[in-house]
């Protein structure tokens, strides 16, 4: 039984916080190593390097949309109730990892952009891994702070609902393109872990392999089963 569902919460906040996490955790991972053998590969097929520029391109607006749902719905709500925890820091990690955002993706939106392009190459592997870098210690203050038996300390059930309602709209807005964003959140997760994001997900899954398809296929040789 989890912490939180000890006490009687449905911890629904730190799952969704948690599974976004690992989502997140996974693209950067395998962004590095991709990184690496696409340099040494040279040169690469066009269609797998545009199914990885896809991949960036869905990480890069993913951990937009985290940052943005955390800043503008989720840390006000925490504040609120008086939740303790270093808000100043967290919001400095945002600013500093959106300002690596805006370098990484101007280049890999440049339509011209190809592995062996060597120069670009390896600032985006540099950037990429200076925001991985940033990333780890980032979630594991907010993992800390906002566990299930903290956030369930502060909001009950009917609170945590609505909250998870307004994270919801939030990811949504930004989201785009969801066709994109949905199966990479999705592919991202496996197991128990893609099990927990169900309620933040759309119900039916269907749309995975129906008209969504078509676009995402290409990043498939970077998603889990
Ligand atoms: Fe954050
Ligand atoms: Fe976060």
């Amino acid at each position: 039984m989890d912490d939180a569902e000890s006490v009687g919460v449905e911890p629904i906040i730190s799952k969704g916080l948690i599974g976004i996490h690992k989502v997140i955790t996974r693209g950067f991972s395998v962004s590095n190593d991709n990184i690496q053998i696409f340099i040494q590969h040279d040169p690469s097929d066009a269609e797998t390097f545009g199914g990885f520029l896809d991949y960036l391109q869905s990480l890069t607006t993913l951990v937009h949309a985290h940052h943005s749902t955390e800043d503008e719905v989720v840390f006000p709500i925490f504040k609120r109730e008086l939740m303790v925890a270093p808000y100043d820091l967290l919001k400095k990690g945002h600013v500093k990892m959106e300002g690596l955002l805006d370098q990484i993706n101007p280049i890999i939106r440049n339509p011209d952009l190809h592995n062996e392009d060597t120069a670009s190459m390896l600032k985006l592997q540099d950037l990429v891994q200076s925001l991985s870098d940033l990333w780890a210690p980032h979630i594991e203050i907010e993992e800390c702070r906002f566990s299930q038996n903290t956030i369930a300390e502060y909001l009950n059930t009917e609170e945590q609902r609505k909250l998870s309602l307004k994270i919801g709209e939030q990811m949504q807005k930004n989201s785009d393109p969801v066709y994109m964003i949905i199966p990479f959140i999705y592919y991202n997760l496996s197991g128990r872990a893609r099990d927990l994001m169900a309620p933040f997900l759309p119900p039916n899954t269907n749309f995975l392999l129906n008209s969504w398809k078509d676009h995402w296929m290409p990043m498939k040789p970077f998603f889990l089963d």
